[in-house]
Order: C-alpha cells, then sequence, then structure tokens
C-alpha cells in the first residue's frame, strides 16, 4: 500500500522516479508525486498531485533536473486524495521532503503539538507531521535528524527523506512497511516493491524493522535508530526483469497473471513430489517427522481471498490429513485474544507476504509461543521471515490487484502440505499417489480450461448486465463461491454475494427474480442431486443461472449457461472451479470498461490495519 522510489547516482532523478512509480502503482494510484535535489545550495523541487502518475508526468515543470530525489504513490489512509496531500511532504521552509508508506497513530496528538507551536501544517496527513519534525530536529546530521524524528513516532513506516542541506544522500527508515535498496553502477536506488528495481538492479538489500539506511551515489550503509551499524549487505538475486512488463496485448495483467496459470502451477509442483512413496516433500517447513505427527490441528489465516483460499486448504488438510483444520480471517483473529495452543500447527497465507493483518497475527501467535508457516510468493516478504517455515508459491510477481495465479498457487500449496502431513499419518500411499497424478494433471487441464475463453466471455457479457448476483457452492465449492464473487465484485464493482447453496432457501431466494444472476458451482460428488435440485428452485423463479460444473452431472432441463471444468481427483476439484469464475470476472469489467488491473479503492498490498 503506497509506493516509494529513491534514486542517487549520475542520471537525471525526475525521470526515473517517475518511471518506478509507474511499477508500483498497483500499490496505490489516488495521487502521485516527486521531489529532487540539484548541486549543493540548490532548492527542492516539488511536484505533486491527484490522480494517476501519467497526469503528474505529463504536468512535470520543464525545469526539474536534480540527480537526487525520492517518489510516492498514494493510498489514501489520513485525508482525502488531493494535491494538497500527495507526497511527498515538506516543512515550512522547503527544505525537507518525506515520502511514507504506513501509518502515524499517534499523527493527530503530534499535529496538535506542532500548531500549538506554531507550525503551519498544509495536509490532512499524518506524514506531514515527519517533516516538520525532522526539520526541528537539533542533530549536525540528516541521519539523527531522522532518527529524532522517528523517536517520536508511533506506527508503521517505510520512509525516504532527502534534505536540501545534504544533497548527497537520501536517509531511508523502515518499521513493518518494506523497503528494498537496489545496488547500481555508481547509483543506488530504493523502493517499497522490486518491481520499481528490476530493471536497474538485481543486487539488493532488504531492510529490517528498525533499521535505517543512507545511500549516497557509491554505496550505502545501514545502521539502528540509535546510529549503531548493522551489517545488512547486498545479494544478486535470480529474476527475470520481464516478469513486471506491461500486461499482454489487452493491456491487462490481470489477464496475462490468468494465462501464466498452467506455467506457475508447475513451478510450485517442482521438485516436491514423491511419486514413489505417494509423499510431498516440503524442506521449508523446518519440522521433523516426529513434529509433524505431533500436530493435532492446524489453523490457517489469510485476508481476502487468501482468507477463501485458506478455507479450501482446511479441507484438504482435514480430508486428506484427517487433522481438524479451519481457517480465519486474520484481521480479526488477534483481537479476540486467541488460546494459541502448542500442538496446533498456524499456517499464514498471503500473495505479498506484507499484509499487516496477517503479519500482526504472525507475531502475536510466535509472541505466544505458537509455531508458525507461511505460505507466501514474495521471496523474503516480512510473513515469509517472521515465520517458523514455509512454503514458496512460486508463482512469479504478481501485479493486478486481484490476485489469480497466486491464489491457485497457495491452493496447491495446501495439497502439498495436506499430502506430506497425511502421509506421515493414515494416508495410503496409493491415494498419495492418486493425488500427485492428479496435481500432475492439473497445468494441462488448467490449460485446456483457459482455451475456452471465448465461452466464458460470453456468459461474462450476460452477468456484467446486471447489478447484484449471487455465487452459490456446498462444503469445497463454499469457498471457491466466495472466491468468486470477491473477484467479481473487486473489479466490477457489482454487488456479487456468496452464498451456501445449502442456505438459500432460508432468506436469500427472496432475492431471487429474472434481474439477478447466480453462478453456481456444481460439481459431481455426493451433493451433486441436492445441488441439481437446488438449481431448479432457482430456475422457476426466473433466476438467470451460469452453471460450473462437469460432463457427467445430469441438469436436467434446466435453462442455464452450462460450463464444464476438467475433472480430476474430487479433492482437487476446488482449483479447476476456481479458473472458469477469474474470467467471468474479467470480461465482465472488460466489458465495462472498467481499469482491471487497478479498482477504485483498493491497492495489492494492505500495509495498514
Ligand atoms: C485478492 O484478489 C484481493 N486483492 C485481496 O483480497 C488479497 O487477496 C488480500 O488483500 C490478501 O493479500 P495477500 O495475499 O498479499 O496477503
Amino acid at each position: 500500500m503506497c509506493g516509494i522510489v529513491g534514486y542517487i547516482g549520475t542520471q537525471q532523478a525526475g525521470h526515473l522516479l517517475l518511471e518506478g512509480l509507474t511499477r508500483l502503482e498497483h500499490r496505490g494510484y489516488d495521487s502521485a508525486g516527486v521531489a529532487v535535489l540539484g548541486a549543493s545550495g540548490s532548492a527542492l523541487k516539488v511536484a505533486k498531485q491527484a490522480g494517476r502518475v501519467r497526469d503528474l508526468t505529463e504536468g512535470l515543470p520543464k525545469r526539474f533536473s536534480g540527480r537526487v530525489g525520492i517518489g510516492h504513490t498514494r493510498w489514501a489512509t489520513h485525508g482525502p486524495a488531493t494535491d494538497a496531500n500527495a507526497h511527498p511532504h515538506t516543512d515550512a521552509k522547503r527544505d525537507v521532503a518525506v515520502v511514507h508508506n504506513g501509518i502515524i497513530d499517534n499523527a493527530s496528538t503530534l499535529r496538535r503539538l506542532l500548531a500549538d507551536d506554531g507550525v503551519d501544517l498544509v495536509s490532512d496527513t499524518d506524514t506531514e507531521v515527519l517533516a516538520h519534525l525532522i526539520a526541528r530536529s537539533e542533530s549536525d546530521t540528516l541521519e539523527g535528524r531522522v532518527a529524532d524524528a522517528l523517536a517520536l513516532i508511533e506506527g508503521t513506516y517505510g520512509v525516504a527523506v532527502v534534505h536540501a542541506d545534504f544533497p548527497d544522500r537520501i536517509v531511508v527508515a523502515r518499521n513493518g512497511s518494506p523497503l528494498i535498496i537496489g545496488v547500481g553502477d555508481k547509483e543506488m536506488h530504493v523502493a517499497s516493491d522490486l518491481a520499481a528495481l528490476v530493471r536497474y538492479t538485481t543486487t539488493v538489500a532488504h531492510l529490517d524493522d528498525g533499521e535505517m539506511a543512507t545511500l549516497t551515489a557509491t554505496g550505502f550503509t545501514t545502521y539502528r535508530q540509535d546510529l549503531t551499524a548493522t551489517a545488512n549487505r547486498a545479494q544478486t538475486i535470480d529474476i527475470d526483469p520481464s516478469a513486471y512488463d506491461a500486461g499482454d496485448e489487452g493491456g491487462s495483467f490481470m489477464h496475462r497473471e490468468i494465462h501464466e496459470q498452467p506455467r506457475s502451477t508447475e513451478r510450485v509442483l517442482r521438485g516436491r513430489l514423491d511419486e514413489r512413496f505417494g509423499t510431498a516433500h516440503l524442506g521449508g517447513l523446518n519440522m521433523d517427522a516426529r513434529e509433524t505427527r505431533a500436530i493435532r490441528r492446524v489453523k490457517i489465516l489469510g485476508c481476502g481471498s487468501a482468507y477463501y483460499v485458506g478455507q479450501m486448504g482446511a479441507s484438504l488438510v482435514e480430508e486428506l490429513a484427517r487433522i481438524p483444520a479451519d481457517a480465519e480471517a486474520a484481521s480479526e483473529f488477534r483481537y479476540r485474544n486467541p488460546i494459541i495452543e502448542p500442538d496446533t500447527l498456524y499456517v499464514a497465507v498471503s500473495q505479498s507476504g506484507e499484509t499487516i493483518d496477517t503479519l500482526l497475527a504472525v507475531q502475536e501467535i510466535r509472541r505466544k509461543g505458537g509455531r508458525v508457516i507461511g505460505l507466501v510468493n514474495v521471496v523474503g516478504s516480512a510473513i515469509a521471515r517472521e515465520c517458523d517455515g514455509g512454503i514458496y508459491l512460486h508463482a512469479g510477481p504478481e501485479v493486478a490487484v486481484a490476485s489469480t495465479k497466486a491464489l491457485t498457487n497457495m491452493f496447491l500449496g495446501f495439497a502439498l502440505l495436506a499430502l506430506q502431513l497425511g502421509r506421515v499419518r493414515d494416508l495410503s500411499i496409493a491415494d498419495g499417489k492418486r493425488l500427485i497424478a492428479g496435481l500432475n494433471r492439473l497445468p494441462e487441464q488448467i490449460a485446456e480450461l483457459l482455451e475456452r475463453e471465448d465461452e466464458l466471455a460470453e456468459a461474462a457479457a450476460r452477468l456484467a448486465e446486471a447489478d447484484s448476483l449471487f455465487f452459490i457452492g456446498r462444503v469445497r465449492g463454499f469457498p471457491v463461491a466466495r472466491e468468486g464473487a470477491q473477484k467479481f465484485k473487486e473489479i466490477t464493482y457489482r454487488h456479487a454475494e456468496a452464498y451456501q447453496t445449502s442456505e438459500l432457501k432460508h432468506g436469500p431466494l427472496a432475492l431471487i427474480d429474472e434481474s439477478v444472476p447466480t453462478v453456481a458451482l456444481v460439481p459431481t460428488d455426493e451433493l451433486t442431486d441436492r445441488n441439481v435440485g437446488a438449481m431448479h428452485e432457482i430456475a422457476a423463479r426466473r433466476g438467470p443461472l451460469v452453471v460450473v460444473t462437469h460432463e457427467d452431472v445430469d441438469l436436467g432441463e434446466l435453462d442455464a449457461v452450462r460450463i464444464d471444468v476438467p475433472r480430476n481427483e474430487r479433492e482437487l476439484d476446488p482449483i479447476l472451479l476456481t479458473i472458469p469464475l477469474q474470467l467471468l470476472a474479467y470480461h465482465a469489467a472488460l466489458r465495462l470498461g472498467l481499469d482491471i488491473d487497478k479498482p477504485r479503492n483498493l491497492a495489492k498490498s494492505v500495509t495498514v490495519e
């Protein structure tokens, strides 16, 4: 949430910062700004405004030169998206410029104190106080001034600071919001996300919480907030920069990411399946067989779609390993003073590895002595680093706000976990091998489904006309319905509600008429007949139906759009049922002419509570 970039080196900073911001826009896109510093003695130049990075680029003053600078793309927390609230924020004399990601919890107290002291606050933001506090510090160094200001602040932050009196440096600090330093040739970069760095360098250092750094054109140093040195070193990472390039020919990352799934699913499975013993090998869990056998419960925590996939994962664990498992929204978990049990395995699931609610849940569990593993996509992210072990999802960079390929790999991560847990318990070798064969079939089956995009686009066109829709499913299908509704509402802004098919008659059926379509999940399973019965009840009330089902399901004389998905092992059904729902949401949003990758009010990583 909110993107930060910084550059110091031999090139003009302005255009590099704007390019970096364009690549970070998925983190927040309601306003953007940059500040640059020229040669010693020259004034700080700031350009910022509400709107997208492209608006800022078009409006950038002609004379905007400087080889040091910082930039920001905002997702509003304090105050609406206005020019004044856009970052960077400055002090009254315009010596200091600050960009910030996070939330300053004691901002209103600090704003009051500053105002009482005669400071004229020109924005509604929490961040502005930082600029004034840095300006008021009497330390001789910029590092000291920033540390003085941070000492007064409660909350989370990734910050980058430039100062007209110290034009040879950028000072950055992290507490809860990611910051990555990129080492170039006679230049240094900093950003809140690798997306902004990989075009320039793959030699990077992740700052730790509580750590600060000074970047000069020739290198960087890291230290704690008491200014004592730390030993953070840059490492070269293996990453394909083109993975962060703009979306496919339609221009959408979401479409590209949906179509990457045949390959990305192969990556999460690669090297982890043991066909001989019908099990999975997950070395990163950091648990031996005795510890694995001692697990009595599995508790999965995630937010939004990661929570819904967590529910799919809980079913997998219960079915395959016969361990009681459930999923809970990480955002609620720690507020109900949960009982942390030593024989429970806690699983945090997150694409970004940054979601603050999930991170705080992990910290709460670990504080109370619980063991947490992470199912995380972004390598080296805060959640990955905080956990006792984990499974990297290897989905590759995911840029679209609506998550697709990462969720699919989360499901497969749970399948691998359930397989490994199951095989040290009662899961037979035959069942283990059956599951492995099913997992190996999945990439091709996903590819097969994606080839039927036109069919799904047609169905989506009808759904796009409705103001309100239901997504329904039962047991394994219910989390799929929740995820389908989530994806649809997220990018089409239509009201989409998920319900258990079995619960329809207990209330929501009252809403069904010809204007309210239902997307129903009717796989071949022990509930098929009951589900088909419910479809007829909806049709009898003239409710339009899209039924996502298997070829062998007999829907009778039902008036419905039918989408058959390939059959796999029943435990793996949820993921093949989910793929068409991604395309339904995508094509409905496309038809409505919406900005698919950057839906209103949302951001890719939710780093504020
Ligand atoms: C998914 O489409 C959503 N954008 C959102 O619900 C997301 O899954 C959630 O915010 C969790 O993100 P994470 O996986 O990065 O933790």
